[in-house]
């Protein structure tokens, strides 16, 4: 079997906020080489430190310590234009739609900017419109209906669906979606994931899959980084780790997930009400 290449690595990658006694050290030495092509998902309880290291990835934060190398090369973005250049190979949705957007950009043009963005700013009209139809119906989201309306016109739901066309037009390499079905029902939740494993096999684009649900987790992802405390304390393939963890911590989270499988036990429950 052949090697699958780099596409993000991190050696000994660190953050640490605040000084002296407000000294937290939020993700501490983490080690990772994620493959083109794969998805990861990064699981841990809140406080973990999972978005920290995500705002490190994405170079909105500052590392305290340690190396990023993207496509085998260190990662340089000092400059202003190498983080735009970055940028348009590294792409993130997150938790909370509505602050990931400019609310008085119409849908219209925030599409326009991701077809700019790609260098197709000089295409003719005709052919944006192609382009945004296309990235509509990837998220069954009819252009038609959302011309000319701002983003908070829509549900949470659309919302979510928009923001995964806003990554089908800008096709990075990597996709960083850091909770991204925390706001909807479960059966939209499944349509989402649908769709990022769809935009994965369409693109071979990475995608780093953020949640505190390792059920979530293991229905996505290639691998699977268990993360407590800053650090990772377990990794492997999805099965690996989902079916056989060795870490009482993964144990834990397991022990969390509904067991929808199971008989429930109804001798406890009281049904005469009935
Ligand atoms: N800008 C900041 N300044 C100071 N401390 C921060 C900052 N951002 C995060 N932290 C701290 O870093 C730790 C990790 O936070 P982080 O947001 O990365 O956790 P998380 O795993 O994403 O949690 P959640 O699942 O709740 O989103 C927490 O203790 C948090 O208080
Ligand atoms: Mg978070």
């Amino acid at each position: 079997m052949t090697e699958k290449k780099s596409c993000l690595k991190g050696v000994g990658l660190t953050k640490v906020f605040g000084l002296g006694r407000n000294r937290n050290m939020a993700v501490d030495h983490v080690d990772f080489d994620f493959a083109e092509g794969e998805i990861v998902s990064i699981v841990g309880e809140s406080g973990s430190g999972k978005t920290t290291l995500a705002k490190m990835l994405l170079g909105l934060i500052n590392t305290t310590e340690g190396e990023i190398y993207f496509q085998g090369k260190k990662r340089d973005i000092r400059s202003q234009k190498a983080k735009k250049e970055y940028w348009t190979n590294i792409q993130a949705i997150f938790q909370d739609p509505f602050s990931s957007y400019n609310i008085f950009n119409k849908i219209d043009s925030l599409f326009l900017d991701c077809i700019n963005m790609r260098g197709g700013k000089h295409l003719p009209q005709e052919k944006k419109i192609e382009m945004m139809t296309e990235a509509c119906s990837f998220v069954n989201l009819k252009f038609a209906e959302l011309t000319n309306k701002y983003p908070f016109e829509l549900s949470g739901g659309q919302m979510q669906r928009l923001m995964i066309a806003r990554i089908f037009l800008l096709k990075p390499q990597i996709l960083l979606a850091d909770e991204p079905t925390s706001m909807i029902d479960a059966c939209s939740r499944a349509t989402i994931l649908d769709m990022l494993m769809k935009l994965r096999n369409d693109t071979g684009m990475t995608i780093i899959f953020i949640t505190h649900d390792i059920g979530l987790a293991y229905f996505v992802s290639d691998k699977v980084f268990i993360m407590e405390h800053g650090k990772f304390v377990e990794s492997g393939t999805a099965d690996e780790v989902i079916l056989r963890p060795k870490e009482t911590y993964t144990k834990r989270l397991l022990n969390d997930v509904p067991k929808i499988h199971e008989e429930w036990d109804l001798s406890t429950v009281d049904i005469k009400a009935t």
